[in-house]
C-alpha cells in the first residue's frame, strides 16, 4: 500500500534528500505521529494491517507520546498495527532497565491497544550459535508481513540509522554488529557508565531499512547538526550509513531549527534563496565571508562579495569598503570589559547600560557549576566591579556523582559521627542505610534517597566553594533543588507550577537588573534546557512587576558549543591570569573531574573544554581583525 504523505517537501539545490524543518521537535512530532495515524486509518478503512519499523533511543519518544495521546484522545487503535524494532543490546534480556523492549513498553506498548504477538523486537538473548537464523528469520518476518510501510528512524551522533555503524553496507541485512566507542559513550549515562554499556547490538541492516516503503527520519538538538549536515549534503558513504537514505525514493528528514543549523540553507542562506538583508543577515553574511576567505573584515573586497554569492548585498551599499566598516563596528561594540555596564561611560554603543553604576545581578547556573564553567570570568567581573552577584543552582544535580565518591563520603561521616561519639541515631541509620545500599548498588539502577541527597549534598558543597572562591558571601547562593530533576534518573519529570514557583520566588528576592541564564535553546531532552524554559515561564509570569522594566536577560550558551560569532551581543574578554583563575574555580567541582558518569564522547575535562572554547571565541575576533585577547565569554541578550 502507497503511504500517505502529508508532509513532503520540495528538495532545496545542497540537499540531495527532502528535509523539512520545525521550530522545535514537539511540534515536528505532532506532524509526524499524525502522518503515521493517517496511515493507521487508511489502512483500517481497506481491511489491511500497517506496518511499522520502530526505533528507540531519546528522538523518537515525543511521536511515541503523540500517538498515545492520539489513542486516549481520539481513539486511535492500533488493533492492525504490526511493528518491528530497529534492534536491541546484545546480551541484554527483555527485561533489564535498559533493554530497547522495556523502552517500547513504557513509552508506547503498555499504553495503546497494540498486539502484544504483533510487536516484533530482536531478542538479545538468543545464543550466538543461533543468531545468524535468528536474524534471517526476522527479516522473514518482516517480509511476510507484507514488509514495512513507514520506518521510523533516528541517527546517531556518528550518523548511524538502527545500529549500523560507519563501515555498514548499503545492503546489510539484519546481524550482530560491534558497537562503535561513540555509540556506547553516547549510551553510557543510560548504563551508569561506558563499562557498562554492551560492546554488541543485533540491528536490522541498511539493506533491510531500505527496503521500507516510506522512511521518516527524525533529528533533534544542536549536537546532531554536524552529522545532519553530511547525511543530507554530503556524499553517499559507508562513513555516514545514514547517506544512504538519499539513494530511497520516499525518504523524509524531519528535523528542528538548532538540529538543522549548520545545512547551507540556514548557514549561508543568501546561496539558496533571496534573503532578506537586516542587520543580522548582513553580520552573518560578512563573518562568514571573511572566515571563509581568511581575510580580516576591513580587508574584504568587492571580488571576495561578487565570488562568494553576495554580489546583492554590494549592489545594496555600492562598495565593500562600506559593508567592511559596519560590521567591523558592529562586532568592535559587542566587545566590554565591563559586563555590569562601564558607570560613567556613554554606554550609546555598549552592550549594556551604565547606570544603575552597581547592579544586582542574578546567575541562573541549571547544574552546579555551569556558572564558573560557562561564564566563570564574566562573573568574577562582576563581582570585582562591584556588582551585588547572586548565583541560584536549578538542579541538584546529584545524578552526576559516581557512586564511590558518594561512598567516601559517607564512610567519612559514619567514621566522624563513631570518632566524637556523635549519637544521633536517626542521622547514622540514613547514612549506614545508603552505604548498605551503595555497596550492593547494580550498574545503572536508580539511587535510593539517602544516596540522592549525599550526592546532592557532595555538589552543593563543591558549589559553595567555588562562590567563596569567586568571593561572594553565604546569603547570595541559592540552592533551588528543583523538583523536575530528582527522579534519580536521566529521565526527568515534566516541569510543574512547584518549579516555577520556586524560580519565580528567587527572582523576586533579589530584583535583578541582569539576569544571566544557560541558554541552549537546542538541547530538546537536556536538562539545560528544562531550566531555561522554567525562566521563560517565570519571567513571563513576572513581566508586568516594576523592577522587570529594568532586567535584562543574558543569555550564556551552557553545553560545549558557543554562539555563533554573528550572534553574539557581548564578548567579555580575559587575560591569560583571568582564565587561569577561571580554572582553579572548575577544580573546586572536584566530583565533576577526572572521568565523569556523563563524560559522553568528548575526553577532555570541562576546565579544557571551557579553556579551548572561549580561547576559540577570542581567536575568532582576532581572525576578523578586531583585537587580540587571551579568552572571551560570549552573551546574547533575550528579550522577554
Ligand atoms: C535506536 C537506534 C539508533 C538511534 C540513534 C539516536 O533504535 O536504532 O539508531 O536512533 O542512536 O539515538 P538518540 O535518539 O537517543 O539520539
Amino acid at each position: 500500500m502507497e503511504s500517505e504523505t502529508l508532509i513532503q517537501p520540495k528538495m532545496l539545490s545542497h540537499e540531495k534528500v527532502p528535509v523539512v524543518i520545525y521550530k522545535n521537535s514537539r511540534e515536528a512530532s505532532k506532524i509526524v505521529a499524525r502522518e503515521i495515524a493517517d496511515f493507521i486509518i487508511a489502512c483500517q478503512q481497506n481491511g489491511k494491517r500497517a506496518v511499522l519499523g520502530l526505533a528507540t533511543g531519546s528522538t523518537p519518544k515525543t511521536v511515541y507520546a503523540e500517538l498515545v495521546r492520539l489513542h486516549h484522545r481520539e481513539g486511535l487503535s492500533f488493533k492492525n498495527v504490526i511493528s518491528f524494532n530497529l534492534d536491541e543490546y546484545y546480551t541484554l534480556p527483555p527485561d533489564a532497565i535498559q533493554s530497547y523492549r522495556r523502552f517500547m513498553n513504557e513509552n508506547l506498548f503498555d499504553h495503546i491497544d497494540i498486539l502484544p504477538e504483533n510487536c516484533y523486537i530482536p531478542d538479545g538473548t538468543v545464543p550466538q550459535e543461533l543468531l545468524k537464523t535468528y536474524c534471517t528469520e526476522y527479516e522473514n518476518k518482516i517480509a511476510e508481513a507484507g514488509g514495512i510501510d513507514i520506518q521510523l528512524l533516528g541517527i546517531g551522533s556518528n550518523g548511524h540509522i538502527g545500529f549500523n555503524e560507519p563501515g555498514s553496507h548499503v545492503s546489510s541485512p539484519t546481524r550482530l554488529i560491534t558497537l562503535d566507542l561513540s555509540t556506547r559513550a553516547d549510551a553510557a549515562s543510560d548504563f551508569g557508565g561506558i563499562a557498562n554499556v554492551p560492546k554488541k547490538a543485533i540491528t536490522m541492516g541498511v539493506g533491510t531499512i531500505l527496503k521500507a516503503r516510506r522512511i521518516i527520519l527524525l533529528v533533534w538538538g544542536e549536537r546532531k547538526a554536524d552529522i545532519l549536515k553530511k547525511a543530507v549534503e554530503g556524499p553517499v558513504t559507508e562513513f555516514v550509513p545514514a547517506s544512504y537514505l538519499q539513494g530511497h525514493p520516499n525518504t523524509l528528514f524531519v528535523t528542528e531549527q538548532s538540529a538543522a543549523a549548520a545545512l547551507t540553507r540556514r548557514k549561508s542562506p543568501w546561496l539558496t534563496e533571496n534573503v532578506v538583508w537586516d542587520t543580522a543577515m548582513i553580520k552573518k553574511a560578512v563573518t562568514s565571508l571573511a572566515l571563509m576567505v581568511k581575510k580580516p573584515i576591513l580587508k574584504l573586497t568587492d571580488n571576495d562579495y561578487n565570488e562568494n554569492g553576495l554580489s546583492d548585498l554590494l549592489a545594496m551599499y555600492g562598495q565593500a569598503y562600506d559593508i567592511n566598516i559596519k560590521v567591523f563596528n558592529w562586532l568592535q561594540y559587542t566587545i566590554t570589559g565591563w559586563p555590569g555596564g562601564k558607570p560613567n561611560a556613554d554606554d550609546t554603543n555598549r552592550p549594556e547600560r551604565a547606570n544603575p553604576a552597581k547592579k544586582r545581578v542574578l546567575i541562573f547556573s541549571p547544574h552546579p557549576d555551569d556558572d564558573i564553567i560557562s561564564m566563570g570570568g564574566t562573573f568574577q567581573r562582576l563581582v570585582d566591579q562591584g556588582h551585588e552577584v547572586h548565583v541560584a543552582y536549578q538542579t541538584s544535580g546529584n545524578i552526576a556523582v559516581a557512586d564511590d565518591e558518594a561512598l567516601r563520603f559517607t564512610e567519612f561521616v559514619i567514621d566522624f559521627n563513631e570518632k566524637f561519639s556523635i549519637e544521633n541515631e536517626g542521622t547514622n541509620a540514613i547514612y549506614k542505610k545508603a552505604l548498605a545500599f551503595l555497596k550492593v548498588k547494580e550498574s545503572g539502577e536508580k539511587d535510593i534517597e539517602e544516596v540522592r541527597y549525599v550526592k546532592g549534598l557532595i555538589r552543593r558543597g563543591e558549589a559553595r566553594n567555588t562562590c567563596r572562591f569567586v568571593g561572594i558571601p553565604a546569603g547570595c547562593i541559592h540552592f533551588l533543588d528543583l523538583p523536575f530533576y530528582e527522579t534519580g534518573l536521566v529521565e526527568k519529570s515534566p516541569l510543574s507550577q512547584k518549579d516555577y514557583a520556586i524560580i519565580q520566588q528567587v527572582i523576586q528576592q533579589v530584583q535583578p537588573h541582569q539576569l544571566y541564564a544557560a541558554g541552549d535553546l537546542a538541547d530538546p531532552h537536556g536538562t539545560h534546557k528544562v531550566c531555561l524554559d522554567a525562566i521563560f515561564e517565570a519571567v513571563h509570569l513576572l513581566k508586568n512587576e516594576a523592577f522587570m522594566k529594568d532586567c535584562w536577560v543574558w543569555l550564556y550558551k551552557g553545553a560545549w558549543a558557543e554562539w555563533d560569532i554573528d550572534m553574539i551581543e557581548m564578548a567579555v574578554p580575559m587575560s591569560p591570569d583571568q582564565v587561569l583563575k577561571k580554572r582553579l574555580g572548575i577544580f573546586k567541582h572536584q566530583s565533576q573531574k577526572d572521568g565523569v558518569v556523563y563524560q559522553g564522547t568528548d575526553s577532555r575535562e570541562f576546565w579544557q573544554r571551557a579553556e579551548e572554547r572561549n580561547k576559540a571565541t577570542a581567536d575568532l575576533y582576532n581572525k576578523l581583525g578586531l583585537a587580540e585577547y587571551a579568552a572571551m565569554e560570549a552573551f546574547v541578550r533575550w528579550h522577554f
